[in-house]
């Protein structure tokens, strides 16, 4: 398995992915269209390939400045707990330290007690929470990684 950027001919897989793991607000493939033609200009997007090329994962993640935003990250469904999420999540933290972040941030559900155990696991601490963050009315958990 490898992490690269994503290029024009993965917004599909990206956008089948973004469905599976987000069915409340996933990113449609224009929009992801627009954010892999580098339209958006702060967005990056990497894709985690399996051997057979088979795109098995993704990240979304926006860099301005010293803070770098982690969107999300997504691995499918029947390729979890095998080290897809981190090696993005890795990938993800060495594009924002070489574009000059000096800190990640993110917002997870408080019910989405796997990606909280993830992101723990990988040093994230809890900064803040928002309450009626999402749509349904979920609290959202801010967490931060300092990378200096
Ligand atoms: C969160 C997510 C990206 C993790 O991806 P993954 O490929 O399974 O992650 P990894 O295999 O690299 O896991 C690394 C470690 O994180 C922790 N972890 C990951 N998923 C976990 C879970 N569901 N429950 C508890 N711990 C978990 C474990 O410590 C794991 O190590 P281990 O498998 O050796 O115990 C994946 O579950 C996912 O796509 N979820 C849906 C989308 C989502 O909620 N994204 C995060 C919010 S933006």
């Amino acid at each position: 398995m490898t992490v690269r950027s994503a290029g024009p001919d993965d917004v599909d897989a990206i956008a089948d992915l973004e469905v599976e793991a987000f069915p409340e607000d996933a990113w449609t493939p224009e929009y992801l269209q627009v954010a892999i033609d580098g339209k958006m200009p702060t967005v990056r997007i990497l894709v985690a390939v399996d051997d057979a090329g088979t795109i098995v994962g993704h990240a979304l993640l926006s860099v301005v400045y010293e803070i770098a935003e982690l969107q999300r990250i997504a691995t499918a469904t029947e390729q979890r707990r095998r080290g897809i999420g981190g090696a993005l999540l890795d990938a993800s933290i060495e594009l924002a330290r070489n574009e000059g972040a000096e800190r990640i941030l993110l917002e997870v559900r408080e019910d989405n007690v796997g990606a909280i155990r993830f992101y723990d696991q990988a040093g994230f601490v809890e900064i803040d929470r928002r309450e009626r963050y999402y749509r349904d009315g979920a609290t959202g958990i801010v967490l931060a990684l300092e990378l200096s």
